[in-house]
């Protein structure tokens, strides 16, 4: 029996606007990305029957054909059908430690982790140029969950430029156990309120996108000036998601007076964190914030900034 064990970064938006509506209805963005060291391990084992097979520790994670871990193994089967003939059908182990609907990309990562995993098992050869490609067709997130680190992205999210990234960056994170905001509903929220300011043309989203490439996020992350990139933390979807869910708005007053460079929501919410300049620094901002909001239901985590989006688990053995 063969297998691969594999560890798939946690994502934070450390920037995040919406510019416009594309043509295929998505949203045209600008995004600056950052992978994280909260990972959850996604092992790919090798079954002799010829199926796809998806367990995980976490009920709240579905184990069946709308899984995007599933999904991606079944584009891998539709496009190369000879590999399961030759190596057998696959078992899909999530071993969930990202937190569900978080705007962490939690699932992008588990496809991208069984897209590079399979890559490995089924002895494909793909590039990482191709596994991003293929991953842009399961979600906008993939392929960033794929290369890691720190990067532009625009598109739908799907167009990767990397930055050099700031060492030793730790992060708090926390989020609300029983609040999950879903990404389609962020997204319609924002168009029924915003879009009159929407640009719609390639040459108005070049210009803009020209414009953040040099704008103050950016140009902190090029320098390694650690404060300018807390004070150029930016996230479009707070506007609609504090206004649906006050309690988002009120942990990220309290994570922003606990310390740190700077307080933002990830993604579509509703994890907020808060970036700190050591790990000390941020298990100081983590106690204070766990004092400061008594509720059970508050879950928190500290990490570290990483540069790398998938990669093996090193501790586990290939048999
Ligand atoms: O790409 P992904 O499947 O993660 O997107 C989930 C949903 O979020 C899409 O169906 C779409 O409604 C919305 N979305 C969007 N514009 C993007 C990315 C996602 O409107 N750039």
């Amino acid at each position: 029996m063969r297998f691969y064990s594999l560890l798939a970064a946690a994502k934070i938006n450390l920037y995040l606007e919406i510019i416009g509506a594309r043509p295929d209805g998505f949203h045209e963005l600008v995004m600056v990305m950052q992978s994280i060291s909260l990972s959850d391990r996604v092992t790919v084992r090798s079954i002799g029957v010829d199926q796809i097979r998806l367990r995980c520790d976490n009920p709240l994670v579905p184990t069946d054909k709308t899984n995007l871990a599933y999904r991606a193994a079944a584009l891998l089967v539709e496009r190369f059908p000879a590999a399961m003939t030759r190596f057998g059908g696959v078992e899909i182990t999530l071993e969930k430690r990202i937190p569900v609907g978080a705007g962490l990309a939690g699932g992008s990562s588990n496809a991208a982790a069984v897209l590079v995993g399979l890559d490995l098992l089924w002895e494909l050869g793909l590039t990482q140029g191709e596994l991003q490609v293929l991953g842009a067709e399961l979600g906008s997130d993939v392929p960033f969950s794929i290369l890691g680190g720190t990067a532009i992205a625009t598109g739908r999210g799907e167009q990767l430029d990397p930055l050099s990234g700031v060492d030793e960056l730790h992060v708090v994170l926390a989020k609300y156990e029983d609040l999950a905001v879903s990404t389609p509903w962020a997204y319609q929220t924002y168009r029924s309120q915003f879009d009159s300011s929407y640009l719609s043309d390639e040459a108005g989203f070049a210009l803009r996108r020209a414009e953040v490439r040099s704008g103050a996020m950016v140009s902190a992350l090029t320098q390694k000036d650690r404060a300018g990139i807390g004070r150029a933390l930016c996230n479009d979807f707070e506007k609609v998601v504090f206004e649906a869910h006050p309690q988002v708005a009120q942990l990220r007053d309290v994570m922003t007076e606990a310390g740190g460079l700077g307080t933002l929501m990830s993604g579509s919410g509703p994890t907020v964190f808060t970036l700190a300049t050591s790990a000390a620094e941020a298990e100081a901002i983590q106690k204070q914030v766990c004092d400061r909001i008594a509720d059970p239901n508050l879950k928190t985590w500290t990490a570290r900034c990483t540069a790398s989006g998938v990669r093996l688990d090193t501790s586990s053995k290939l048999s």
